[in-house]
């Protein structure tokens, strides 16, 4: 007979649970969420079926709904009814996610943290997450420098957490910089640290109504590139970033396990969009098992490194999770 017999640690409920080596908790997940202004009421985004460009108003019931599912954070995302070359809607005070911000504070800012998105690409008429130079091309300091003063508005309107996303070099330093000299020393940077040039994004592009043409492979890494995530990740922290993160998550599982492995900070990875989307395709046409598909392929996050997963299943997977 053999000694050893792995099937032991399978035979039941109880004991598989025992010898679980991964768990998931509602309190490491984040919520991205879509606020549109000018909405009255939610819009459905037909590429992400059970996700909607919120209005305020149903903006704050899905915080407050996440907060109580011990959703950990939650992560805005601005649909401005206005696009100029430079993005300004991001900036302004009175844009939609800076108002947002404030909003979702005062709601749920107690019991959960609040994050944004630091970026143009919902702001810009060209699409863009940086503004371009007279050749066309998305001009890396002049970008940053925005940045900062979007960072700057986003801490002024409360937000705990700012997330630059936009993949400019050096980002992360000048964000920081323009938020301590601003006296926003608390708060703290989430860096889009390994992002990657994907197809997966395409929902998200209904999501915030995007005006993009064309691809951001002059700023978001290359899917081929391994070593270069690790190296990403390093400059960032250096740089000041109090979280890292691997997006997309599914693709990418293996750079998300180099960069676990190599991060002093928590490590976040982003199932975005298509992911989402591919899992509500399949279990709508009945071919996947919609709630085991979707623990499952969170758990795989997790056991690949992530600490914190951004999904847009955080609501309802924290709800399962209970
Ligand atoms: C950029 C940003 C994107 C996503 C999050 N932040 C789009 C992109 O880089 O093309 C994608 C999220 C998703 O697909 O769920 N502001």
């Amino acid at each position: 007979m053999f000694a050893h017999r792995p099937r032991r640690l399978r035979q039941s409920v109880p004991m598989r649970k025992l010898v679980a080596q991964n768990r998931l908790a509602p309190a490491d997940l984040i919520l991205p969420v879509f606020v549109k202004e000018g909405a009255t009421q939610p819009i459905d985004i037909s590429s992400m079926p059970g996700v909607q460009q919120h209005s305020m108003a149903s903006l704050k019931t899905a915080a407050r709904d996440a907060a109580e599912a011990g959703v950990g954070g939650i992560m805005l995302f601005g649909v401005p009814e206005t696009l100029d070359a430079q993005g300004s809607a991001g900036v302004d005070p009175n844009g939609i996610l800076n108002l947002a911000i404030a909003e979702v504070v005062a709601e749920v800012g107690d019991d959960m943290v609040v994050m944004a998105d630091t970026c143009l690409d919902e702001f810009t008429d060209h699409g863009h997450c940086g503004v371009l130079d007279a050749e066309g091309n998305v001009d890396n300091d002049a970008t940053n420098a925005i940045y900062a003063q979007m960072a700057v508005a986003q801490a002024a309107a409360g937000v705990h957490v700012v997330s630059p996303s936009g993949m400019m070099d050096g980002q992360v330093a000048v964000i920081r910089e323009a938020l301590d000299a601003a006296g926003h020393t608390n708060t703290a940077i989430l860096a889009y640290s390994a992002k990657y040039a994907s197809a997966f994004y395409g929902p998200f592009r209904e999501a915030v109504d995007s005006a993009l043409t064309g691809d951001r492979k002059t700023y978001q890494m290359d899917s081929a590139n391994r070593t270069e995530a690790m190296f990403e990740t390093e400059l960032d922290i250096e740089e000041g970033a109090d979280m890292v993160m691997v997006k997309p998550a599914m693709s990418y599982l293996d750079i998300l396990r180099d960069v676990a492995n190599m991060s002093t900070v928590p490590v976040a990875a982003y199932q975005i969009s298509g992911e989402y989307a591919m899992i509500e395709a399949a279990a709508a046409n009945g071919w996947i098992e919609r709630e085991p598909a979707m623990l499952e392929s969170l758990t795989a996050i997790r056991r690949a490194g992530a600490q914190n997963i951004l999904t847009y299943y955080a609501t309802e997977a924290a709800r399962l999770l209970a």
